[in-house]
């Protein structure tokens, strides 16, 4: 039976992962040190009693030296995961995501081993803005937006040649890299650096860059993650979703399973090796319609609350283009957001949610990120 190592495998995206490893056949390995943000009770209960786990920091050599010796595969998915919260929690987030996955790589060269081959969990984040036409000039990448007057009517960025509005178009993994964050920058280094290593080392390495995932695990009380828990949060406690701008800003949102789908695929197909995925839905939605939609799908009477407020760093807008995986791998995602809200919404109803959307921006507002 082939051995794989999941690190991160008690979070959202990697517990979903293991279970559909196991239920294809695969004997599980779990690296993960149970992060107290992620996990403020401990173990989750959702974990799969078929894997065996190690709850250990993936920054120690000691332990992965031994898992390494015994795996096929490695999906390599532990990390910091706050976008706003990197940005004061500087030297942790590099540290767990840059020296963890240096930590990682450095046991896997210099332990014997019959890894075959390794994946990686890269992020949407490092585009920065996404790709836009120009009527004019074509194809471009805008700068960041960088808002200094107080009263904000057009939030859309221009042509950053002759100025001119620009449409939002599917992103491709070619486009140049312009991280907005501490945590963009710390995904981005550990992607050059695992491809590095792979090629140097003739270690299949795949490097998937995850758009805005969203569905059940999703940990609904930590308010430093994904825009799909945080509204739920708010939502389930009779609060309105809090937006920032004027909610037209957009996003792509792909369903847990359709992941899991884009791994498995990575893992088995020689396609896939060297290369670099969007994994995404290859759709755009704007913050707004997926406010409105989880309210009415969660059956409540509130409006979410447009700030008009620009958050430090956030993009416009940013949506995959699926081609390269579609091509290569056969990768289709299969679940239609209001079908996937659906699902979330049933699961959301179930378990606890703290809304502690107030205590992380008064944090970020202490430290004038918003
Ligand atoms: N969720 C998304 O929309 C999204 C988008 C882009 C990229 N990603 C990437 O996908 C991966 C998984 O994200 P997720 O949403 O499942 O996050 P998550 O927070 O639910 O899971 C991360 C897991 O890593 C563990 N972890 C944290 N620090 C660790 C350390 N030092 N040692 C060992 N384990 C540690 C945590 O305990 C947690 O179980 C991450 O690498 C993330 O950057 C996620
Ligand atoms: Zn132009």
């Amino acid at each position: 039976m082939e051995k794989v190592l999941v690190t991160g495998g008690c979070g959202f995206i990697g517990s979903h992962l293991v279970d559909k490893l196991i239920e294809n056949g695969y004997d599980v390995i779990v690296l993960d040190n149970l992060d107290k943000q992620v996990h403020p009770d401990g173990i989750p209960e959702y974990i799969n009693l078929k894997a065996r786990y190690i709850f250990e920091d993936i920054r120690k050599k000691q332990e992965l030296r031994k898992i390494i010796k015994e795996v096929d595969y490695i999906f390599h998915f532990a990390a910091k995961v706050g976008v706003g919260q990197s940005q004061y929690q500087i030297e942790e987030y590099v540290d767990v995501n840059i020296r963890g996955t240096a930590n990682l790589l450095d046991v896997l060269v210099n332990t014997k081993n019959k890894v075959k081959k390794l994946i990686i969990a890269s992020s949407m984040s490092i585009y920065g803005e996404g790709l836009y036409k120009c009527k004019k000039c074509g194809d471009v990448k805008p700068e960041l937006r960088n808002f200094e007057e107080k009263k904000i009517d057009d939030w859309e960025p221009k042509c950053p040649f002759c100025n001119n509005e620009i449409v939002p178009c599917p992103t491709p993994e070619t486009l140049p890299l312009k991280s907005n964050s501490i945590y963009a920058i710390s995904k981005k280094e550990q992607e050059e650096m695992s491809l590095l290593i792979g090629k140097t080392y003739k270690i299949p390495v795949v490097s998937l860059r995850f758009f805005n995932v969203y569905g059940p695990r999703q940990t609904l009380s930590n308010p430093y993650t994904g825009v799909c828990a945080i509204f739920l949060s708010r939502i389930k406690n009779n609060n309105p979703p809090v937006i920032f701008e004027d909610g037209l800003q957009t996003r792509d949102f792909i369903w847990i399973e359709d992941v899991v789908d884009a791994c498995i695929l990575s893992m088995k197909k020689e396609e896939a090796d060297y290369e670099i995925f969007n994994v995404g839905s290859g759709k755009a939605t704007s913050i707004l319609e997926i406010a409105n939609l989880l309210i009415k799908l969660f059956g409540k009477d509130i409006k979410p609350e447009i700030t008009y407020k620009f958050r430090k760093g956030d993009i416009r807008h940013c949506y995959a283009d699926i081609n390269k995986i579609r091509n290569k791998l056969g990768f289709e995602p299969k679940t239609t957001l209001e079908e996937g809200l659906k699902k979330l919404i049933t699961w959301a109803k179930e378990v606890k949610a703290e809304d502690k959307f107030e205590k992380a921006h008064r944090e970020l507002k202490k430290k004038g990120l918003v």
